[in-house]
């Protein structure tokens, strides 16, 4: 099968080369890259496990080609934490309200996460939930996840964080 050359930049970092037009980006991020943090969990488009962000939008990497990311920017969890290891707030979020179990969902949530609060600061729980309604959870009942955003986004907000009475 023929290939053509793709570039993009993966976590801040250009990378480029020869791929099969058949490519999932899914599959380049992962085997190409050894970017591994995207997960597999259903491949059609209904997990959300390998969600990450292209161009300022949440995208499910196992619906695009990774030649329709050709020229795009990509982040993965991999991709948040800053150079010097300091956890992303949402990170230290989901560690912090106990917001994840096996983590097989994590990354893409976190990465979901992240997209969600830059397009909406201070979202409701009813907000948040509705924002991570792409991404699955088999283990947490999202409870703890639903807290984990709200705890980033009242940090980043410089609030304090008040957990809602249940
Ligand atoms: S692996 Fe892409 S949505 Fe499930
Ligand atoms: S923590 Fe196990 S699937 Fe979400």
């Amino acid at each position: 099968m023929s290939k053509s050359n793709v570039s993009m930049k993966v976590n801040g970092k250009a990378v480029s080369a020869e791929v099969e037009s058949r490519v999932l980006l899914i599959h380049y991020l992962r085997e190409n890259l050894g970017v591994t943090g995207p997960h597999i969990g259903c491949e059609t488009t209904h997990c959300g496990a390998c969600t990450v962000d292209l161009d300022g939008k949440s995208v499910k990497s196992c619906t695009i080609f990774a030649v329709q990311a050709e020229g795009a920017e990509v982040l993965t969890i991999e991709g948040m934490a800053a150079a010097d290891g300091k956890l992303h707030v949402l990170q230290e979020a989901f560690r912090e309200m106990h917001g994840l179990q096996c983590g097989y969902c994590t990354p893409g949530m976190i990465v979901r996460a992240h997209r969600l609060l830059q397009e909406n600061p201070a979202p409701t729980d009813a907000e948040i939930r509705m924002g991570i309604s792409g991404n699955l959870c088999r283990c947490t009942g999202y409870q703890n996840i639903v807290k984990a955003i709200q705890y980033a986004a009242a940090k980043i907000n410089g609030v304090e964080y008040k957990e809602a009475a249940e």
